[in-house]
């Protein structure tokens, strides 16, 4: 468990925002707080990792792609491959996003194979995983969350390779209802006695009002950010919120 209160781990899903030269722009603005003893990592869309990975690593802070897909190539249109994100240098690899896994379709088992083929390619991943407002209604998130959990990671080859991000569906995006940090905490509860060492971070409709009581949840190691976050500005104002 993380005793430390100040968030480890700090970013950002740009998710299909920015064109490659705002990319830069944005990551060099974000070099001046990165000795914050925080490590700082953006996720903007592919077409932004080759210009951006520079000016990120000069910076310490790790750049990250959205999606992979499971084989490293192949007939398979539009796709991107592990591989070719690890001969980028991308530091890391954002694996079972709510956006994936509903308006793609994206099944356990197939987050499963993602999962299994960033490892292969020795790329870090990010792990989301987060119960729909049903499942929440009907008394079921933390069972649904660990159920998500246990079947991307259950003897997965390297899990010091892993960050798993907590983000409950109803949280996230323009329509998101931003959660009550009592009502998640045994779900974060629950994450952090599953994932032994594994970092943990918070993500769904984050701001500056919110990432402080966020952060302090008990064994949250850092928090994942969309819209609060997505200019410099506002990035560092999520960040010092959750810092101190
Ligand atoms: P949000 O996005 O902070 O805009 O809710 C979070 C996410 O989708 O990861």
């Amino acid at each position: 468990m993380n005793g430390d209160p100040r968030p480890r781990y700090f970013g950002t899903n740009l998710k299909m925002h920015q064109t490659a030269d705002e990319t830069v722009q944005f990551v060099a603005r974000l070099a001046r707080i990165a000795s914050s003893g925080v490590q700082l990592f953006v996720i903007p869309p592919f077409t932004s990792l080759a210009g951006a990975i520079g000016v990120a690593h000069a910076a310490n802070i790790w750049l990250g792609a959205q999606n992979l897909h499971w084989a490293q190539s192949g007939e398979y249109t539009g796709e991107i491959s592990g591989r070719m994100l690890s001969a980028l240098e991308v530091d890391l690899v954002l694996v079972g996003h709510a956006e994936r896994r509903q308006t793609f379709s994206e099944d356990d088992a197939v987050i499963r194979r993602k999962l299994e083929a960033a490892q292969a390619n020795g790329l870090r991943a990010i792990l989301c995983v987060g119960e729909t407002a049903e499942e929440r209604r009907c008394g079921a998130a933390a069972e649904a969350v660990l159920r998500q959990a246990r079947l991307a990671l259950d003897g997965i080859a390297d899990p010091s390779r892993v960050l798993v991000a907590y983000e409950p569906t109803w949280a996230i995006g323009e329509g998101g209802e931003a959660a009550d940090p009592a009502a998640i905490s045994e779900v974060t509860a629950a994450l952090r006695d599953l994932l032994g060492s594994m970092p943990l971070l918070y993500g769904g409709s984050v701001n500056a009002g919110s990432a402080g009581r966020y952060a302090r949840l008990p064994g949250v190691d850092g928090l994942f950010v969309g819209r609060a976050a997505w200019t410099p500005d506002g990035f560092e104002s999520v960040l010092r919120a959750a810092a101190t």
